[in-house]
Formats: C-alpha cells, structure tokens, sequence
C-alpha cells in the first residue's frame, strides 16, 4: 500500500483571491503548496485591461507571505469593449497568460461579461494569432434553461460554434461540471483542455440539497447527479493531459454564504491536496496524482513543470484543517469533503525560499 508519494509542486489553474483584506487572509492558504495559479479577473471592478492586472499582480506579490514562493499568473476579463491591442501588449509582456470570458449573468460579478458573442470576434481573431488561451466560463444564461442543463447547453450553442469560428483559438472549459463536458474535452483536439475542481470529485447535488439545504456546497456550476461527478472522476484519474486541476476555490465571508440569497462559491485551497490523495487513492490512481495536479497543466499553458517537489504522507490520524480561516474580511468556511482524509502535503524542505 502506498503511504507516501513524491510530486513535481502543483499549481492551481483557477484561482480567485479576491483583493484588500481577504486577499491577505486566504493568499498563504494557496502559496504554502501550489506554485503558481491562474488568477480569475472578477473583482469589482473587473481587472479588464493590462494596467488593471499590473496592479493587482502588484497587489498580489505583496500579500505573498516572506518565507513563500508563489507566482501569480495573471489573466484579463473579456467584455465587448476589451481592445485587442491593449490585450496582446499584456500578452506580449509576459503579464497575462489568459482570457476570461464569462457570459454576462452566468456567475459572481459576471455582470460585465459577454452578451453578444459576435462582438468579441476580433479579439478572439488576435488571440488565436498570438496563441493566448481563452479560459470559458461554460454555461448559458437564458432563463429558460435549467440551471442542471447550462453548461451541456452552452457546449452545442456557444463553445462549438465559436471553436469552428475560431478554429486555432486554444480553449480551456473551466470547472467542467458535466459528462457532457468531459465528452466534449475529450474529442476537442490539442487546442482543448478543461479544468476540474477537487469539489465536484467529491460532491453531486444531493449533498447540496437533500437532507436540508448546505450553503457551503454552492457554487458555479453548480454539483449535478451522480453519474456526472462518477464521469469527472473518471477523466481526472485517467491521467489524459486534457485535464488538470483548476481548484476554483472562491472564497466569501460565511455573511455572504449563509444568508436568503447567498453567494456561489467553496473554498478549498487549504485542503484540496489532501482530499486529492484521498480521490486518486480511492480510484487506485495515486500514480496520475502528479499528472492532474503538476503536468498537464503546465503542458497546455506552454509552461514548464515546476522544479520543486511536494511529499503527501499517508499518516495514522486524519490531517486536521481548520473549520474556518479568520480573515480582515470576515470568516470564511473551509469546504467540508464528507471524509477524513489521512494525505498530509508538505513541500519538500528547501523549496519555500528559493
Ligand atoms: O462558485 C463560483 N464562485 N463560481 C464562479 O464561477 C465564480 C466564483 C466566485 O467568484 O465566487
Ligand atoms: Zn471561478
């Protein structure tokens, strides 16, 4: 039995850390293990041109506690008025390593996001030329579709026509929530990939809802049936390097989380290595661990592995997290995965501080 595995250090390829105080409060959650991150552009306001994103990388590298090595890479918010040549000078620089398109009204401070698919062309036609990957928010807003159908939906209305537009335009799904999706990832070609968050391996939307109603699993896209989160599994266990962790922890104060209309949102970065190990051990997988968590993440950014390594330890007792993180900003609940998981991360010794 494998009780002790050594991996190239993760990165995380969906990240939102927020700003100001709560930046400060859950940054060092995310920078004691992983890498590097992509980081989601959807403060308010949104970080929509490469001023904005120097800023709050400047914003970021601050919050990075001293005895931390972490590199935040950044990505800029498409809307219908981005400016192509604003995009590639960010691109160009080595400032931004991504797009972010969200439909407008598909998720947090997504009200600034795209409602006309035609009006981004242009930009999405300089992307592709550079080679600058489009990150996809993948669910559809009409409020005629069930909210447990956006993102199948948003596949066959959206992404396959834009992706035959666009047809060198190198896309991410993010946080694929669906078979659907791990279908449609699969057969895309090398100019797809699609992330997969440590929650939905673990969670279907039963867990949200049956047994009484449990604001800490809400979030965008929303868990589906059972089936699905077997099919996500699956995909990231297969070590396939169309998939690779984008965490998606999102952080909001428990005010925000428990309340009539609360925000979408887990936060997992504390403990997502951990409940990985548990995964891929439960999948007998721990060996494409390091390939979902460190490699193909990395291989579809154009971006080398990371030189540093991370230990997991199988130990007696259950790795303790804490419930909550106290932050400036108010406390924010740590995602719950239902089981104690013994994988203790640790960063091989001399890597915090090189
Ligand atoms: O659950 C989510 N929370 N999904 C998203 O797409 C956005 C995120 C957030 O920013 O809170
Ligand atoms: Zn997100």
């Amino acid at each position: 039995m494998t009780t002790q595995l050594t991996i190239r250090r993760p990165d995380d390829w969906h990240l939102h850390l927020r700003d100001g105080e709560m930046l400060k409060g859950i940054l060092p959650s995310t920078s004691a293990h992983f890498g590097r991150a992509i980081i989601m552009p959807n403060l308010v306001p949104p970080v929509v041109t490469k001023a904005d994103a120097e800023a709050y990388h400047d914003r970021i590298r601050a919050a990075i506690p001293a005895d931390h090595t972490f590199e935040p890479l950044m990505t800029l918010y498409l809307t219908e008025d981005t400016n192509p040549d604003d995009l590639q000078a960010a691109a160009d620089s080595g400032l931004i390593k991504a797009v972010k398109l969200y439909p407008a009204g598909a998720t947090t401070n997504s009200q600034s996001g795209v409602r006309n698919f035609s009006k981004i062309a242009p930009v999405l036609e300089r992307m592709a030329e550079i080679g600058l990957p489009l990150c996809v928010h993948g669910e559809v807003t009409d409020s005629d579709v069930d909210i447990f159908d956006r993102e199948a939906v948003f596949i066959d209305r959206v992404l396959e026509p834009l992706r035959n537009h666009h047809k060198d335009l190198r896309v991410i799904m993010e946080h694929i929530t669906t078979k659907d999706g791990v279908d449609y990832a699969k057969q895309g070609g090398e100019n797809l990939a699609a992330t997969i968050t440590t929650h939905h391996l673990i969670i279907n939307r039963n867990d949200i809802l049956a047994g009484g109603i449990k604001p800490h699993f809400y979030c965008l896209p929303v868990a589906k049936r059972e089936e699905h989160r077997l099919a996500l599994r699956a995909a990231a266990v297969s070590g396939s390097d169309r998939f690779f962790l984008g965490t998606d922890s999102a952080p909001h104060n428990d005010d925000n989380k428990l309340c009539a209309c609360g925000c979408a949102g887990i936060f997992t970065a504390i403990n997502t290595m951990s409940c990985l190990a548990h995964v891929f051990e439960e999948e007998a997988a721990l060996d494409k661990l390091e390939a979902f968590t460190s490699l193909n993440g990395p291989k579809f950014y154009n971006l080398p592995a990371n030189s540093e390594r991370m230990t997991l330890i199988k130990r007696d007792k259950p790795t303790i997290f804490p419930k909550q993180i106290i932050t400036g900003a108010g406390n924010v609940t740590v995602f719950d995965p239902g089981f104690k998981s013994h994988w203790d991360a640790t960063l091989t010794a001399d890597c915090r501080n090189n």
